[in-house]
């Protein structure tokens, strides 16, 4: 871990427990953000995104059937078993945009109302009008005109595009240093879509901060991202920059999702999509949970799980990684 992450994860782990078995849901997950620093998250749909950004976000209540094991630094603070300290950053320095704006709006408050309590938590409270000229300024910067309506409307009567927008403005009301967006343009347009991610690229540049991204899309995350960390079943199987990650894929599973986009799908230079689906996490595969998937996959892929191994520049969770002359070796696996 290096000393200067703002957030540094490592062998974070969230348990269920079923009664008779354990579950995990999200299996030894580690990377770090940097100051300034865009990292995204990428994974087909129940590889643990969410669940990952729930968890640093102190989301996770840990009770009689669920743990949060593991390591989670904000700013050289644990947050794992730390509620107080969790509740204390969220909405300050901590924001999260989630992945259903409408289930994290209040129904019976107004925007107005909801926006207001959001800048009350991060600045104290100010005088009315202050408050609703920023409030507007941030509905502007996210492409809402009609910032008046807005304000007076509740959650159900805007449009799910609307709320998603709402939801990204009150994230960035407080300034936070460290801002998870969970899907945070899967509901807009692609011309919204486009300027909220440079909204969010702006404010890292001008305010150095940080952001977890959580997307599907390798194209979103190759155009924004200082490094890509892939997740499947639950946990990190390669984390390199994009360059290295579009240059030279270590991971099979990487390979694929690069050959999801159409544009280098068409140059035949690597593997067509990969079939199949991730597999939930109570039935995982023994050995790698890729391999019912992986072309490549030998004795050993189907008997052990293998390490997160660093290669080259970056590290990848496999026993035949792709592109690379170097064998993998126990001594530079990082989990
Ligand atoms: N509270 C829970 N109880 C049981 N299983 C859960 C719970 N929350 C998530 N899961 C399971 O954990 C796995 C990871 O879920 P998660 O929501 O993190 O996936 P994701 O990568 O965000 O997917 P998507 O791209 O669809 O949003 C899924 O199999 C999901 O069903
Ligand atoms: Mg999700």
């Amino acid at each position: 871990m290096s000393a200067e992450a703002t957030l540094a994860v490592d062998d974070l782990t969230v348990t269920l427990d079923r009664g008779d078995r354990d579950i995990e849901l999200i299996r030894h997950v580690g990377f770090e953000v940097r100051p300034g620093e865009i990292v995204t998250l990428v994974g087909e749909s129940g590889s643990g995104k969410s669940v990952t950004s729930r968890a640093i976000m102190g989301l996770i209540q840990m009770n009689h059937n669920i743990s949060v094991t593991g390591s989670i630094v904000y700013e050289g603070q644990q947050l794992v078993g730390q509620p107080q300290t969790s509740a204390k950053l969220r909405g300050t320095e901590l924001a999260m945009v989630f992945q259903e704006p409408l289930s994290s709006l209040d129904p019976v408050f107004p925007i107005e109302d909801q926006m207001r309590e959001g800048l009350r938590r991060a600045f104290g409270k100010s005088s009315k009008e202050a408050e609703r000229a920023r409030m507007k300024e941030l509905l502007d910067e996210v492409g809402i005109r009609d910032t008046d309506r807005v304000l007076r409307a509740f959650p159900h009567q805007l449009s799910g595009g609307m709320c998603q927008r709402v939801m990204i403005a009150s994230a960035l009301s407080s300034s936070p240093k460290l801002l998870i967006a969970d899907e945070p343009t899967t509901a807009l347009d692609v011309t919204i879509q486009a300027q909220i991610l440079d909204l969010i690229d702006r404010l890292r540049q001008e305010n150095d901060m940080s952001v977890l991204l959580v997307t599907h899309d390798m194209g979103v995350a190759a155009d924004l991202a200082d490094r890509i960390v892939v997740m499947y079943a639950g946990r990190v199987v390669e984390d390199a920059s994009p360059d290295d990650v579009f240059t030279s894929p270590h991971h099979p599973y990487t390979e694929g999702l690069l050959a999801c986009i159409p544009s280098l799908h068409e140059r035949k230079e690597i593997l067509p999509a990969i079939p199949g689906s991730v597999p939930d996490p109570s039935g995982l595969p023994g050995g790698c949970a890729f391999h019912p998937r992986c072309a490549f996959a030998s004795d050993r892929c189907r008997g052990e799980d293998p390490p997160l191994f660093r290669i080259d520049r970056g590290a990848a969770a496999c026993w035949h990684p792709r592109n690379t002359a170097v064998e993998p070796a126990l001594e530079g696996a990082r989990a």
